[in-house]
């Protein structure tokens, strides 16, 4: 395989998000625009990847450092088309000999198999390849002009565009593939004179044609290729993602009772005989393992689920909550970095966090982990088969040992030995009478009109 490369274009202004973030980093699926870019040009191979990004764009350029390294963006000032845009990375990508892949990063959705299909056109001797797709309303897309060969002629702009060739529904994705030599030797021929004024990238196409070069345009679906320029187009883009990752969960076994309720991140992980209720909603680092139960109005993230475990209704698993199998954390239990047990059982009314909880033990309706002090955390530790009633605040650092049980309303300071049982409550004392005398005192004060 020859080597490959990745340009990201994300010099684009934004502005119809209307946000001080930029775009491309607002996220589907739970993850930034962009980073579902990068992740596809690493899936696809791609060694070397550049981002395209304008002056000034501070924010976006530590993001594209922090998660490429440094030397991984190049600026582009100013932003004057998708063609110079990819010029701006000439220097960037010098001596390169491999295969570009150019990807912009207000698009989010599209199938690693596509851009596989589009590398192999190369392979299969294309000179360039382009991404396109049947457009249900074409638009302001650029059409992608094929001849009786399917052989891809030229693209032209619908500004540019005549009357027959804006009745062409196959348009151009954006995505663009050739030897990156060959591509930059092209982008030297490519003027601004348009309705735009702009050095479009799509010219080149024509350019190579013009050289006896082959062009092969390459379709996927138009919802793969759904570009985001507001937040409009944003949930939409997040529909499409939640609507494909449901499908695919359901085909590999797990049963959604309304999936259309359902909400998942890019990284949801679930394993086959898992039954999830409706109204569950996923966070990013979630991995339910097999026949675990997750009920109505759950919400979790960064947990694991171990099997046969029953999640809800109504609990909140957050980082680093590890539940056991055949554990059970029930309505408004919620759950911090904490591990849960096998077969331990928090059924209603409590705050775990920052603890250990032992198999088989059973954490009483209304127990809180006083975890935190204003400044530090620390742990509570509850040992297997432990017991602790109902209301009872478990004051960290402390440690319930194997068995012991703690009276219910308790507030435990001190660590409970194995087998023991702790009170730290107020003894409760009884006056015999008390309330009839106190009754009929007060009776009389009242009639006296005292
Ligand atoms: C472009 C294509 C069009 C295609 C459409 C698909 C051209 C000339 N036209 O049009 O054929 O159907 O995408 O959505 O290529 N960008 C930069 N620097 C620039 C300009 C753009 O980085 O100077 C980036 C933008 O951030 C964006 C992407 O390139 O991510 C596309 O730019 P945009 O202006 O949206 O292109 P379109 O006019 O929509
Ligand atoms: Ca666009």
């Amino acid at each position: 395989m020859k080597d490959r490369a990745a340009l990201i274009l994300a010099a684009g202004q934004g502005t119809r998000m209307k946000s001080q973030l930029p775009k491309v980093l607002h996220k589907v699926g739970g993850r930034a625009m962009l980073d579902w870019s990068i992740d596809l040009a690493r899936k696809a191979g791609c060694e070397r990847i550049i981002t395209v990004v304008s002056a000034g764009s501070d924010r976006l350029q530590a993001h594209v450092t922090d998660v490429l390294g440094e030397d991984a963006f190049v600026i582009q000032d100013p932003p004057l088309g998708t063609g110079h845009a990819v010029m701006a990375a000439e220097d960037a990508l010098q001596g390169f000999e491999g295969d570009l892949i150019v990807l912009y990063g207000d698009c989010p959705l599209i199938p690693e198999e596509a851009v596989s299909a589009l590398f192999e056109e190369l392979d299969r001797g294309a000179d360039l390849g382009v991404l396109g797709f049947e457009a249900a309303d074409p638009g302001a897309y650029g059409r992608l002009v094929e001849d009786g060969a399917g052989n891809l002629q030229r693209i032209v702009e619908a500004k540019e565009a005549s009357p027959e060739e804006l009745a062409i529904t196959l348009c151009n994705s954006g995505v663009m593939a050739g030897s990156s030599k060959k591509m930059f030797a092209l982008l030297s021929k490519v003027t601004n004179d348009n309705a735009k004024g702009e050095y479009y990238l799509t010219d080149l196409v024509s350019i190579a044609r013009d050289e006896g070069s082959s062009c092969r345009a390459v379709r996927c679906d138009e919802e793969d290729v759904l570009g985001v320029n507001s937040r409009v187009e944003l949930a939409e883009a997040e529909a499409v993602f939640q609507r494909k990752r449901r499908q695919a969960l359901m085909h590999s076994g797990v049963t959604l009772i309304a999936p259309e309720t359902v909400f998942f991140t890019f990284d949801t992980e679930i394993e086959e005989d898992v039954l999830i209720e409706p109204n569950v909603v996923f966070g990013p680092g979630v991995k339910v393992h097999s026949g675990a139960t997750i009920r109505a109005f759950s919400h979790l993230e960064g947990a694991v689920v171990h099997s046969g475990a029953e999640i809800g209704p109504y609990a909140r698993l957050r980082p680093g909550a590890e539940i056991g199998e055949q554990a059970r954390i029930g309505n408004f239990v919620e759950v911090k970095n904490t591990a849960v047990g096998q077969g331990a059982k928090a059924n209603h009314l409590a705050y775990l966090g920052d603890g250990a909880i032992g198999a088989g033990a059973n954490i009483g309706a209304g127990t809180i982990f006083c975890n935190y002090d204003g400044f530090l955390k620390y742990k509570t530790v509850v040992g297997a088969n432990a017991f602790v009633g109902s209301n009872s605040a478990l004051v960290a650092p402390v440690s319930i040992g194997e068995g012991a049980y703690v009276g219910s309303g308790s507030v435990i300071t001190q660590d409970v030995s194995p087998d023991a049982l702790a009170i730290g409550r107020g003894r409760q004392t009884e006056k015999a009478g008390w309330a009839d005398d106190f009754r009929t005192k007060k009776q009389a004060e009242k009639s006296s009109g005292k």
